[in-house]
């Protein structure tokens, strides 16, 4: 989780923790982009529903002993508290406070957060687009929080929000993706420029370590022709999509790993050959540890004399940790910003 996070969190909890708002024991509360925190633990008597779709959230949750579900389609009932922790993207966002208001019961409170450079300055706006003019709010650690009592809402636009928070087409219909996940609409130039590199091949299995909506592992699938493919992402709406995408070009030979590739084990072995475009500033660890540590995944999950191809932004100084691990390391191209290299266990 980056300082951010943990602001707005802060944020979030602090009408709780400071007393200006209570959640007696018996409350119903759905948290909506659920994550750790120790005002969360002080709800712990009250009926929870956690949602969270990344994974090394949802581990966190869980290692606390709260379960959380990844799709918001599978929360029903009607709850006296909804919180929000706001993301990025809009539609997101939007999607997020129209189904936290759809499972409000009347009376009910809603209350989000975001931070003051992503979106939190903007929550009573959103509020208003669904009809609720009467807020309250704080401001702290460079964060906002609103709430507000809804009795009535807006519906149309909840179900119009609701009906934009799903998987839909991209890039003129090439491709599915969800809004929200990483890149959600455009095709990654990182990736692309890995494509023009990859050698033609026929193998049993390939990985694609953080798959996103499948845009690599599709179109490599028409020139690594492979036994089975593996789609590994932390962002189980990525999976979902990228099933769909994988089954447009013609993979049903698929397995999906909703896992956190930076944990301790790789969610596979055996892997004649990985592609990877690692993220470098999500989950928790920071610039490059995160690419690191999906090499040292990587190294793990291949079979002997497998090969790596990874592509990464030109800054990232990824060259030792692929050399302490690799016997080969060959850099294949330095362009528009990225760097492209095949690495050999
Ligand atoms: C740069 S994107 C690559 C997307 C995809 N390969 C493409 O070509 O469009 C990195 C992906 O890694 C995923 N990711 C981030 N942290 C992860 C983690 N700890 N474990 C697994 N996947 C992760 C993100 O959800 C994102 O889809």
């Amino acid at each position: 989780m980056t300082n951010d996070v943990q602001s707005v969190l802060d944020t979030l909890f602090y009408p709780f923790q400071s007393g200006i708002l209570a959640c007696p024991p018996e409350s119903r509360v759905l948290f909506l982009n659920a994550h750790m925190h120790e005002g969360l633990q002080a709800m712990a008597e009250a009926q929870l529903t956690l949602h969270q779709y990344f994974m090394p959230e949802a581990v966190k949750l869980k290692q606390n002993r709260f379960s959380s579900v990844p799709d918001i389609d599978d929360i029903e009932g009607e709850f006296d508290l909804v919180l929000i922790l706001l993301p990025k993207n809009l539609v997101e966002a939007m999607g997020f406070i129209a189904k936290g208001l759809q499972c409000l019961k009347p009376g009910g409170m809603i209350c989000v957060a975001g931070g003051n450079k992503t979106g939190g300055n903007r929550i009573a706006k959103h509020l208003q687009e669904f009809g609720i003019e009467d807020t309250q709010n704080e401001t702290k650690n460079r964060a906002r929080v609103v709430w507000a009592n809804v009795d009535t809402y807006n519906e149309t636009a909840v179900k119009r929000e609701l009906g934009l928070y799903k998987p839909r087409n991209i890039i003129g219909g090439a491709f599915v993706s969800y809004p929200g996940i990483y890149g959600w609409d455009k095709i990654d130039k990182g990736s692309s420029l890995l494509l023009n590199h990859i050698s033609a091949a026929e193998v049993k299995n390939v990985a694609d370590f953080g798959c996103g909506y499948g845009y690599l592992c599709a179109d490599a699938s028409e020139k690594i022709r492979a036994d089975m493919w593996h789609c590994i992402d932390a962002d189980w709406r990525a999976l979902e999509v990228a099933k769909t995408n994988m089954h447009a070009y013609g993979n049903d030979n698929c397995r999906y790993y909703w896992s956190d590739i930076t944990a301790d084990e790789p969610p596979v072995q055996g892997m004649d050959i990985i592609l990877m475009n690692p993220p470098f500033h999500e989950g928790q660890k920071g610039d490059p540890e995160i690419g690191n540590a999906f090499i040292r995944s990587a190294f793990k999950a291949l079979n002997k004399k497998g090969e790596l191809w990874m592509v990464a932004n030109n800054h990232l100084p990824y060259e030792r940790g692929l050399n302490e691990h690799f016997s080969s390391v060959e850099k294949l191209a330095e362009e528009q910003g990225f760097k492209v290299y095949k690495a050999v266990k």
